[in-house]
């Protein structure tokens, strides 16, 4: 249940009776973080009083004299400068974990109004080496998905391929000018990332360029991607060559990760609708020409958006948007999310802007922004040629296969999704701590309770079995079950898996005090050996629920 929500409307009638301005009361209220101030607290208070100018506890009293105290609360308490303690009667509580254990989804409601998403995330570039920025944008995307659906809503899962940009000149040139057949016989894509090193190591240096050196070469592999994408048979039957080993690839990476989309409509796919997209920005006035190109001035100062450039190639910004137009007929979708690197905020701004302006359609286009890795790890992965995360990947053979993916991703998602990122598998598959090892561990000992007891957890999935809450520990596991819908409403406020790991966090460590403190299979009678067996079975099923949205499996046994 989303107890937040659900006490939200009592609060708010108590403040307007009271006399208060209304207020955000959703984002005043909290779980509290120890049981000595209740459950949950209302810290809006503080806020009233400055508007009201009178003491925050005045305005505490008056909101509990106006508080229709629901039958399912003790009493309110207000401590220190007016927060209200708001604590759950534990009958009430034991009711809604019975309810919880007799149903399929948890407790977890459908939404009122189910929307259509669309994802776009993952998107690496093909024939390039997939970096840390799109294994994150792949599993950060993947558990979005997840989440959204679990909800009821419609999740459209795009991988949005770079397949059509210039290191295909690259590898182009280098399968021309320096190919060794043997070598791409045996190994195609092998083949073509040795190629596309060895090309970039004849560039010259950015610093030679502005010095106005030229570079043959450079311009050489820009000449071939130019050729391509007019149409020269030759480089396009090779383009047709190297897209399916080069997807092969890529999909390995996706099937070890268990994520899977349902589309991959990548930049080629929009090619034949640039040149009307290009069109129609001019004709409705958007677009206009400058220097020879076609740009979009969002204001007289900003740097202008290319969409043409003046030799005629269309750019990233032209596809993006062929792509929301395609995106928006086709699905109608609510919101679009993109989940890419954080880098890309001035274009996702600029297209945002450009595509209402255009459209004019209410759909929703948020970047969700991924922070990439700390320098450090960066420095590392530029110097190993750019194949450190492959060879992370790699690494995972040696470690069993659940627990090693699930330690990535975990460790991924439970970072807030705009903060730097270190990789550290020592850290990751910790058997103590916030990880995905933690969490599948307690899962499988939980597991093997009802193997050793001879009990089937199957019973335990209907709401004929009391729920028992006498000890401090049995209420404080049963609050966190009873919390799962707040968290996960909670991660989709702000797209961030992160919450569901801290909730899963906070589950785990109050299964473990009970565990310790509450004997199941050896309790005092068998009424509380069946409440705590049910309170166990629950609290497996809500870790697995709350894993394979992270997109992480659990084994039963480890
Ligand atoms: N391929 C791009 C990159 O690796 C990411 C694409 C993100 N999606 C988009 N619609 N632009 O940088």
């Amino acid at each position: 249940m989303n107890f937040p929500l659900f006490i939200s409307t009592y609060l708010e009638e108590a403040l307007g009776k009271a006399g208060f301005a209304s207020v955000d009361i959703l984002s005043q209220i909290r779980a509290s973080t120890d049981s000595k101030f209740g459950d949950y607290q209302f810290n809006g208070s503080m806020g009233l009083a400055k508007e009201a100018k009178i003491p925050p506890r005045k305005v505490a009293e008056k909101i509990v004299e106006f508080f229709a105290l629901p039958e399912f609360l003790e009493p309110v308490e207000i401590a220190g400068p007016g927060f209200l303690n708001l604590r759950i009667k534990p009958q009430w509580l034991a009711g809604k974990i019975q309810e919880m254990a007799a149903d399929p989804r948890l407790g977890v409601l459908q939404p009122a109004k189910v929307k259509t998403f669309v994802i776009d995330f993952s998107s690496p570039n093909v024939a390039k080496p997939m970096h840390v920025g799109h294994l994150r944008s792949t599993i950060l995307g993947d558990s979005l998905a997840r989440t959204l659906r679990f909800f009821g809503h419609t999740v459209i899962t795009d991988n949005h391929l770079g397949d059509w940009g210039t290191q295909f000149g690259i590898i182009l040139y280098g399968y021309k000018h320096m190919l060794d057949e043997e070598a791409f016989k045996r190994e195609p894509v092998k083949e073509l990332a040795r190629l596309y090193v060895e090309v970039r190591k004849l560039f010259k240096t950015a610093e030679e360029i502005a010095k106005g050196v030229v570079d043959p070469v450079q311009n050489a592999c820009r000449d071939e991607t130019a050729k391509m994408h007019k149409g020269d048979q030759t480089n396009l039957e090779l383009w047709r060559k190297f897209m399916p080993v080069c997807l092969s690839e890529i999909d390995l990476i996706y099937q070890r990760l268990g994520v899977r989309f349902d589309y991959t409509y990548g930049e080629s796919f929009y090619q034949p609708f640039l040149n009307k997209v290009v069109q129609d920005l001019s004709a409705s006035g958007l677009a206009r020409e400058s220097e020879g190109a076609l740009a979009i001035f969002l204001t007289e100062d900003s740097t202008p958006a290319l969409v043409r450039k003046s030799d005629g190639a269309f750019t990233y910004m032209t596809t993006d948007l062929a792509t929301i137009q395609y995106r928006v007929e086709r699905w109608h979708p609510d919101a679009i999310l993109y989940v890419v690197d954080s880098r890309q905020s001035l274009h996702f701004s600029q297209l945002f802007q450009i595509a209402h302006q255009w459209l004019g359609q209410q759909t929703r286009l948020e970047h969700e922004a991924v922070r990439l890795a700390k320098e450090v790890y960066q420095a590392a992965y530029h110097q190993e040629g750019e194949t450190q995360s492959k060879e992370s990947l790699e690494d995972l053979n040696r470690v069993g296969e659940v627990v090693g993916i699930g330690a990535v991703k975990y460790a991924d998602l439970c970072q807030n999704r705009t903060s730097d990122y270190v990789f550290n598998w020592e850290k990751m598959m910790a058997m103590e701590g916030n990880t995905a090892t933690y969490m599948q561990y307690a899962y499988a000992r939980n597991r093997s309770i009802f193997r050793k007891g001879g009990f089937n957890p199957d019973d335990y999935r209907n709401s004929s079995i009391p729920v028992l809450l006498e000890t401090a520990e049995e209420r404080g596991l049963a609050l966190q079950l009873f919390r799962f819908e707040e968290a996960l409403t909670l991660s989709l406020v702000d797209n961030k898996p992160s919450q569901i790991t801290l909730y899963l966090w906070d589950l785990a460590k109050a299964y473990s005090v009970f565990f310790q403190n509450c004997p199941v299979l050896k309790a005092p009678n068998e009424e509380i050996r069946q409440s705590r067996l049910l309170l166990c079975d629950l609290t497996a099923r809500v870790l697995k629920q709350g894993l394979e949205l992270l997109g992480i499996s659990v084994l039963e046994k480890m």
